[in-house]
């Protein structure tokens, strides 16, 4: 089916509060030099203790309606894409629905960890193309500041916070090319945060409300399953990664980034990440980093753009796009 859907605006935004390696020296038993080595992470944002995903968000999507000529008065779904919503009920979503007032809109949160606003924009592209709503808003954010654990200091060093929001219309001219979304649940042990069970497929888990990650497991899994899914959306659109300007893959690492690009014959300078200066921001990296790309003037209009989210779930998700 042609997509009918358009991406017509981004905004984005991160908390004031810069966490350089040398901070998180002072906190667990590490090192700037082993930090950029090993992840490529220079500073990450936290948010401050009375701030929270839905902040981060409604910052984001004033930012979105600063920059460009876009009312969200008519905005008729809200999709929150969030591993740390500061409520478990009601969704984020609802309560920014609330908070904007946005009369008309309808709100979901979708739980896909870093894969989660790839999840948000194939399910934005399908309401749209299927003629159910008519413009929504996706939105990737995070304060993982808030569950990430301070003593364990092979996680604490990749996470941070942020949000990026996007304005998806309808449009006969749609921007999505291909879209894919894949689960593999089975292998969800490797990277989890428990609130009620400790149990997984057998496998005991930390029982504690932290995120906890066998980073390992998830580095193999990613650099051997995401070169694969990447392929798997270009060739839906029968194009080849040589056609694609842009790739943005979910930042988590970026070793894994040069692993991934280096088994797809990808040149990582053709890569746009927002992981050096935000860490790992889980659903909201890729926003964060596609519009990084925009302010540099790297995104211009016309643009393939090859979105690729993966992590918790384990899940993974990705979009081809033709930008603007
Ligand atoms: N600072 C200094 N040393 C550290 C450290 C830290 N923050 N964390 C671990 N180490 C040490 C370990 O103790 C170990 O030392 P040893 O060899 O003396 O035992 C050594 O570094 C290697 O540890 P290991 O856990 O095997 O590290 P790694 O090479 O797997 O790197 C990650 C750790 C987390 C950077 C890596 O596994 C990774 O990036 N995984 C993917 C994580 C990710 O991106 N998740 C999100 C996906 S969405």
């Amino acid at each position: 089916m042609m997509s009918k859907a358009r991406i017509t605006a981004i905004g984005s935004y991160v908390p004031d509060n810069v966490v350089t390696n040398f901070d998180l020296e002072k906190m667990v038993d590490t090192n700037d030099e082993w930090i950029i080595r090993r992840t490529g992470i220079k500073e990450r944002r936290f948010a401050s203790e009375n701030e929270f995903t839905s902040d981060l968000s409604i910052k984001a999507i004033e930012n979105l309606m600063e920059r460009y000529d876009k009312g969200i008065h008519d905005v008729d779904m809200i999709v929150v894409c969030t591993l740390s919503p500061e409520y478990q009920t009601p969704s984020t979503a609802s309560y920014i629905q609330g908070r904007l007032g946005l009369k008309q809109a309808g709100a979901i949160d979708i739980n896909a960890a870093c894969a989660g606003f790839t999840y948000g924009l194939h399910l934005a592209n399908g309401l749209i193309t299927a003629g159910l709503h008519k413009k929504i808003l996706v939105i990737g954010a995070e304060t993982l500041s808030k569950i990430t654990d301070f003593t364990d200091r092979t996680t604490c060093i990749l996470f941070g916070d942020g949000a990026g929001a996007m304005l998806v219309e309808y449009d006969q001219n749609g921007s999505f090319l291909s879209s894919h979304v894949v689960s593999e649940g089975e292998k969800a042990h490797n990277l989890y945060g428990t609130y009620l069970s400790d149990k997984m497929f057998g496998h005991e888990l930390e029982h504690k409300r932290q995120l906890v990650q066998n980073g390992r497991e998830v580095y193999k899994w990613a650099v051997t399953s995401v070169p694969s899914g990447m392929k798997a959306v270009v060739d839906k659109a029968e194009f080849s990664l040589q056609d694609v300007d842009w790739f943005i893959p979910h930042s988590a690492n970026l070793r894994m980034i040069e692993s991934i690009c280096e088994k797809s014959s990808y040149p990582i300078e053709k890569t746009l990440t927002s992981l050096e200066y935000h860490g790992n921001t889980s659903a909201a990296s890729i926003p964060l980093a596609v519009d990084l790309g925009i302010k540099e003037g790297k995104i211009k209009e016309g643009d393939y753009l090859l979105l690729y989210g993966f992590g918790g779930g384990l899940s993974r998700s990705g979009q081809l796009i033709k930008w603007g």
